[in-house]
């Protein structure tokens, strides 16, 4: 796979667009009556972020051809809404401290600040949504909600449990990444009045771009640096989740690498840095970033070849370059 670091040139083709977006999101806070939802909002908002899915949603609908209205910014904001608040409920229950290189709004404001706001802006992203009209859109939107929240619930249940196999880990990241990723892109080409057949492309592409994506992250919380994440690195081992680096490491595991894990992951208080010492020796030891990043590599192949159905255009080369950026990305 060609090397891709950068994607300013998929920024610069939806650049006039994500204005639009980012506009309409800050509208959005504004209305409210409550002084901490736009304060609490905007701290979260304007760390910035990737907004990926938003982009998603613009370059599919332009894939598409759609260029007769601004239905597919109010699509990009209603999906960064949902993300949003999703990110502010998983820093409550992953206990994060930090977030797009700030500290989190659970760390300024509190727990129950982040999940009224965030539940706030879910609302907000469904009256977007109803405010579009379309039947289909609202239906998607909502149904992916649903199964994002199921996917987070899932991971909390599998949580310090080492019978988390491959199968379930991606039972859990399909619903609580891949899902919205898939919605993302779909949207676009709802929006544009795409076939059914090329709606079906997109989404077939949005879910394996999702399931790359949080295997590298995943990867990441392994192998980068807090400072170049954003995030607090390491802290998937300190919350006991079952990721995939973990999981091909406990295959390979000796009896005693077997015990080290058990002991390590199964109780809060061994979650200490001198453990994760040792779980990242036993990670190179068997190569299992590597091994992750392999696996992202051929879910970002199969989101390539999902676009087979789109004629080559700039747009598509865009989507190419998505899924590559997605693999390789460090942060
Ligand atoms: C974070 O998503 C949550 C995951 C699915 C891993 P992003 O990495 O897209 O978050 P931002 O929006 O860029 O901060
Ligand atoms: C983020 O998941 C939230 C969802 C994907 C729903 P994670 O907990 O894996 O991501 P980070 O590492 O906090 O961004
Ligand atoms: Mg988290
Ligand atoms: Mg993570």
């Amino acid at each position: 796979m060609t090397q891709v670091n950068d994607i300013s040139f998929i920024r610069t083709l939806v650049a006039e667009e994500m204005k639009a977006v980012d506009a309409l999101i800050l509208e959005q806070l504004e209305q409210s009556n409550a002084p901490l939802i736009p304060q609490l909002s905007r701290h979260i908002l304007k760390a910035g972020g990737k907004r990926l899915r938003p982009i998603l949603t613009l370059l599919a609908a332009k894939l598409c051809n759609y260029n007769s209205g601004s239905r597919h910014i109010h699509m990009a904001a209603s999906v960064e809404f949902i993300h949003t608040a999703t990110l502010l409920h998983d820093d409550v229950v992953d206990e994060s401290a930090l977030r797009r290189g700030e500290p989190t709004a659970n760390a300024v404001w509190s727990n129950s600040a982040s999940v009224l706001v965030g539940d706030f802006l879910l609302a907000k992203a469904f009256q977007m949504m109803v405010g579009d009209g379309s039947l289909a859109a609202l239906k998607l939107l909502s149904d992916t909600s649903a199964t994002l929240s199921e996917g987070e619930v899932l991971q909390l249940t599998s949580a310090r449990d080492l019978a988390t196999n491959r199968e379930i880990y991606f039972r859990i990241i399909h619903a609580k990444t891949a899902s919205l990723f898939a919605t993302a892109a779909e949207i676009g080409g709802i929006v544009a009045g795409a076939t059914k057949n090329e709606c079906n492309a997109l989404k077939e592409y949005g879910t394996a771009l999702g399931l790359a994506f949080q295997i590298v992250d995943d990867a990441l919380d392994y192998s980068a640096q807090t400072a170049q994440l954003g995030k607090q690195a390491g802290d998937d081992f300190r919350e006991g989740k079952i990721t995939l680096p973990i999981i091909l490491a406990y295959e390979k595991a000796s009896d005693e690498e077997q015990k080290f894990w058990q002991h390590a992951l199964e109780d809060t208080a061994n979650a200490n840095d001198e453990n994760l010492q040792t779980a990242l020796n036993l990670i190179a030891k068997h190569n299992t970033i590597e091994a992750s990043l392999k696996e992202a590599e051929n879910q970002a192949q199969k989101a390539i070849k999902a676009l087979t159905p789109f004629p080559e255009s700039e747009l598509k080369t865009a989507l190419v370059t998505l899924a590559k950026f997605t693999v390789q990305r460090e942060f």
